[in-house]
């Protein structure tokens, strides 16, 4: 089903923060007040090597003793035979949270015809957004377009590229990939396909570790993927599954250079919390597992 391409959505930049106390437990409805921000942007170099990605900035006038609040979710899985369902789930962002950030899988099969219905039902937010693809996103071979819609739609995209809120909290973004954790994690070694295959995971974590030696000044920082960067949050699904849903590769940069957390989706069926080697918290947002495990569709934590 075409549709006819929309207008870049409109979105106030921020919110003052309430002072209500933050958790992973999702928030009740706080008192949104007028926008105090004002954006620059200007796009990311390609040839870094690092897909496409933006440098953001949002300014605030926010005291910095107010946490931010940060609303994450994933694995949308958007179609067009679940119309007007995301719209309802995400309005709700508004009043909770200052910035949304999305784990990927974004939308069911990578089909442009979905992204544009997905940025249409965005457009009830408010607060920024910011996201990476997940795996689905490419099952169409047009993730390019599903990037320009969403894009288009003011929802940011990070490919190892990271993202500036209000001066202080940094976002690092990448999809990540596969290969299993711990001593299980897949080698490099033998037949070819294996070696591009892990070539693959190691590629996305170079593109982090980029993206997190870059904002490391920054005071709060966050790594957003889709694939898991521990086994700790993937336990629970078929294990037979677990070398495909993330890869300890991921985990390494986020330990080397430091995070406030990190968050990913694409295990519907693990665990909501787990830590990297380090200790740095790490949240599975997808959203099937949230809903299962808190009876909402994302959650909000305050940095
Ligand atoms: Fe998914
Ligand atoms: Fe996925």
């Amino acid at each position: 089903m075409a549709r006819t391409p929309r207008a870049a959505v409109k979105r106030p930049k921020a919110f003052v923060a309430t002072n209500a106390p933050l958790a992973l437990a999702p928030q009740r409805a706080t008192r949104p007040v007028a926008p105090v921000s004002r954006r620059e942007s200007k796009p990311m170099r390609l040839d870094e090597g690092q897909g496409f990605g933006t440098e953001e900035r949002e300014e605030s006038e926010r005291p910095p003793s107010r946490p931010i609040r940060v609303a994450a979710s994933g694995d949308l899985h958007a179609r067009l035979d679940r119309p007007n369902r995301l719209q309802r789930i995400f309005r709700e962002v508004n009043d909770q949270a200052d910035i949304l950030l999305l784990a990927g899988d974004l939308t069911d099969h990578g089909d442009p015809d979905e992204a544009e219905q997905l940025a249409e039902e965005m457009s009830a937010v408010r607060v920024p957004i910011v996201a990476v693809l997940g795996n689905h996103d490419y099952e169409m071979g047009k993730a390019d377009e599903v990037v320009r819609i969403l894009s288009r739609g003011g929802i940011r995209i990070l490919d190892g590229g990271f993202f500036i809120f209000e001066k202080r909290l940094a976002i690092a973004g990448t999809k990540g990939f596969a290969g299993g954790f711990g001593r299980a994690t897949l080698e490099p070694w033998g037949e070819e396909p294996i070696k591009r295959f892990v070539f693959e995971a190691v590629n996305e974590s170079l593109k982090l570790e980029s993206a997190l030696a870059r904002i490391k000044d920054y005071p709060k920082r966050i790594a957003l993927m889709h694939y898991a960067p521990v086994h700790g949050t993937v336990e629970g699904e078929n294990p037979e599954l677990i070398p495909f849903l993330g890869c300890s590769r991921l985990a390494e940069p986020i330990d080397n250079f430091g995070a406030d957390f990190a968050v990913h989706g694409h295990a519907h069926k693990g665990r909501t919390q787990a830590n990297t080697p380090g200790g740095i918290p790490v949240y599975n947002v997808a959203m099937k597992l949230l809903n299962h495990a808190t009876g909402r569709r994302f959650v909000v934590v305050g940095v």
